[in-house]
C-alpha cells in the first residue's frame, strides 16, 4: 500500500519560494497522509525550514517515524484536526508560520484499508471517521437518520440526482435489517441508480462522499483552517490548497477571491466603506491542476485543482 503525492513539485516550489522563507522559517504539512509532500519539503529545504506535519488520523504517526529520524531536529508530527490548527501550534510554542500546505481529503492508506470503510470497492463496516475515535460512524447516521436528513446529505455534500430515491429506499430496507457495511450500501445504491451501467463513475461515488464529508464535518474544518491559516501567516507567506471535489474548490475559491479583494461592501455601494484592504494575493489564476502524464501515472490525480496565495 502506498500514496502517491499529487502536485507534489508545483506544490513545493510554491510554498519554498515564498518570500518569508528567503532566510528560513515553518512550513506547516496540515494533511500528512503518507507524508510524502513533507519529505520533499524537508529534502529541498535548506536547515533553516522546519517542517510541522498535522493529521487528524492517528494511522499516520506510524508513518512519520522515518522523517522523524530522518530529520529529528527540523521535523515534528502534531495528530489533531486542522481545524484547531492555531491552538496546535501555540501547543508548540508556534505564534507565526511561512507556508501552509493542504492536500484536502483521503489517503490511499485510508481508501485501501478496508476496515475504515471509506471504500465501496471493498467490503468493511459502514465507519469512514479519519480520526476513529472522534464522532459517529456512516453507519449510525445511514441507520438513524430520517428520509429528509439523508436526501439533505445526498444532495448537499454528494450533489447525488436520485438522492431522495436512494434516501428512501435505505429507509425502507433498515425496516427489514440495518444496513452495516459498505456492500451493501454500494449495492443498494447500484441498484437505485438507472443506466449506471454505462456511466464512468460508480454510483455508490456520490453517496459515500456524501457521508464522509458529514462524517468528518469536512467542509466546515476545511473553513475554519482556511482562517486561522491565514492568520497565522506572515507577510510573504503562502498557503497551497489542492482540492479533489467541486465543493471543496469552491470554498477555497471563494476564499482566496474574498481575500484577494479585501472590501467586503455590497457591490451596489459606490465608494467602499468598510475600509477592509487585500490580504493576500493569488499566485495560480484559474488554479493549477495535474498534467496528463501525471493523470496517466495517479489516476486518483483526476480530479485535483491548486490554488496558492501569497499573504500581504
Ligand atoms: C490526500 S491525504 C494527504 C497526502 C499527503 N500529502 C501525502 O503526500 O502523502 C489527506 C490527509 O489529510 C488528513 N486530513 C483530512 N482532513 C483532516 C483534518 N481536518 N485535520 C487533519 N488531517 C486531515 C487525512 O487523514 C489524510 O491523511
Amino acid at each position: 500500500m502506498s500514496h502517491i503525492p499529487v502536485l507534489l513539485p508545483e506544490s513545493v516550489k510554491l510554498l519554498l519560494e515564498a518570500p518569508s522563507l528567503t532566510t528560513g522559517g515553518v512550513v506547516v504539512d496540515a494533511t500528512f497522509g503518507g507524508g510524502g509532500h513533507s519529505r520533499a519539503l524537508l529534502q529541498e529545504s535548506m536547515e533553516k525550514v522546519t517542517v510541522i506535519a498535522v493529521d487528524r488520523d492517528p494511522a499516520a504517526v506510524s508513518r512519520a517515524r522515518s522523517l522523524l529520524s530522518e530529520f529529528p531536529s527540523r521535523f515534528r508530527l502534531l495528530t489533531g484536526n486542522y481545524a484547531d490548527l492555531s491552538r496546535l501550534l501555540i501547543g508548540i510554542g508556534i505564534e507565526h508560520i511561512d507556508g501552509l500546505l493542504l492536500d484536502i481529503g483521503l489517503s490511499s492508506f485510508q481508501l485501501e484499508d478496508e476496515e475504515r470503510g471509506f471504500s465501496f470497492q471493498s467490503d468493511g463496516p459502514l465507519d469512514m471517521r479519519m480520526d476513529p475515535a472522534v464522532g459517529q460512524p456512516a453507519a449510525e447516521i445511514v441507520n438513524r437518520a430520517d428520509v429528509r436528513t439523508l436526501t439533505r446529505i445526498f444532495r448537499n455534500f454528494g450533489e447525488e440526482p436520485y438522492a431522495a430515491a436512494i434516501a428512501r429506499r435505505i429507509v425502507k430496507q433498515r425496516q427489514e435489517a440495518p444496513l452495516r457495511t459498505t456492500r451493501e450500501l454500494a449495492g443498494l445504491v447500484e441498484k437505485m441508480v438507472p443506466a449506471y451501467k454505462s456511466s464512468r463513475r460508480h454510483p455508490a461515488t456520490r453517496i459515500f462522499q456524501a457521508l464522509r464529508i458529514v462524517v468528518n464535518d469536512e467542509l466546515g474544518a476545511l473553513t475554519q483552517v482556511l482562517e486561522c491559516g491565514l492568520e497565522q501567516l506572515g507577510p510573504g507567506g503562502r498557503m497551497v490548497v489542492i482540492a479533489y471535489h467541486s465543493l471543496e474548490d469552491r470554498i477555497v475559491k471563494r476564499f482566496f477571491r474574498q481575500a484577494a479583494r479585501g472590501c467586503v461592501c455590497p457591490p451596489k455601494v459606490p465608494v467602499c466603506v468598510c475600509g477592509c484592504s487585500p490580504r493576500v494575493k493569488i499566485l495560480t489564476g484559474r488554479g493549477q491542476r495535474p498534467t496528463d502524464a501525471e493523470i496517466a501515472r495517479n489516476p486518483r490525480s483526476r480530479s485535483a485543482v491548486l490554488r496558492a496565495v501569497e499573504a500581504l
